[in-house]
């Protein structure tokens, strides 16, 4: 197994892989595939902290991550960073390379001087990283009333202390939000791929049966 930066040459593998990971787990398809494919070029971009992972000479893994911001409760913004997608092959969840990578890029975005990470996800995977309920640090959800439990929303300190007790809310970074402003654009990259059936299942976000 390795572990190493992403280069051009990996792009429509990479792209590929997440939406193999993706598909119908959130919704019925995905859209992080074609995420990941508008955000490179972004100002918000980290190419430092975008790996691959390889195993049997091909992709299995990959992560990039995003600057961020948090608005202060006394209307100053805060610098942070996000991170996501996050994708494992599906012929290789749930054997610890995700885990793994994530751990790795971690390190790396720690050496950086990355100090604080927000995310969505479930703690169930993130909580083996190190990530625990963000309202802890009392950083709040856009969206979400201020007392509300949002068990999806996710952060840790990388660097003891650079929150330093603050309160504020996170939005995430417009780019992730590309699909849904763009459908069409999004519609003719999706059409590029080989055809995969998109279905409804359970576990997926706001599926009523
Ligand atoms: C989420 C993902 C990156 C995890 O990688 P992985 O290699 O499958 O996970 P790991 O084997 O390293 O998991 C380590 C531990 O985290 C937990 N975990 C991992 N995936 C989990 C999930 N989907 N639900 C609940 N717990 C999970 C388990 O405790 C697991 O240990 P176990 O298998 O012994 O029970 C990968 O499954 C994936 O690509 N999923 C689809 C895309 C996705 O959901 N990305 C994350 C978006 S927030």
């Amino acid at each position: 197994m390795n572990i190493r930066l992403e280069t051009p040459a990996d792009f429509r593998e990479v792209e590929n892989l997440t939406r193999e990971a993706f598909w119908n787990v959130y919704r019925p398809g995905c859209t992080e595939h074609y995420v990941l494919n508008r955000y490179r070029d972004k100002p918000d971009f980290i190419p430092e902290l975008d790996f691959v992972m390889e195993e049997d000479d091909r992709i299995i893994g990959h992560v990039m991550f995003s600057k961020a911001i948090i608005t202060l409760d006394d209307g100053g913004v805060f610098p942070s960073w996000t991170f996501g997608p996050i994708s494992i092959h599906p012929d290789y969840k749930r054997k610890g390379y995700g885990l793994k990578l994530l751990i790795y890029a971690l390190g790396k975005a720690r050496e950086m001087g990355v100090g604080l990470l927000q995310m969505e996800g479930n703690i169930d995977f993130y909580s083996h990283a190190g990530f625990d309920l963000a309202s802890k640090l009392h950083i709040h959800y856009h969206g979400e009333p201020r007392g509300a439990e949002v068990p999806y929303f996710l952060a840790q300190e990388l660097i003891p202390g650079y929150w330093g007790g603050r309160e504020g809310t996170y939005c995430p970074p417009k780019g992730y939000f590309v699909a849904d402003e763009n459908p069409e654009a999004f519609e003719a990259y999706e059409a590029t791929f080989p055809p995969k059936q998109k279905l409804r299942l359970p576990g997926q976000l706001g599926y009523e049966g």
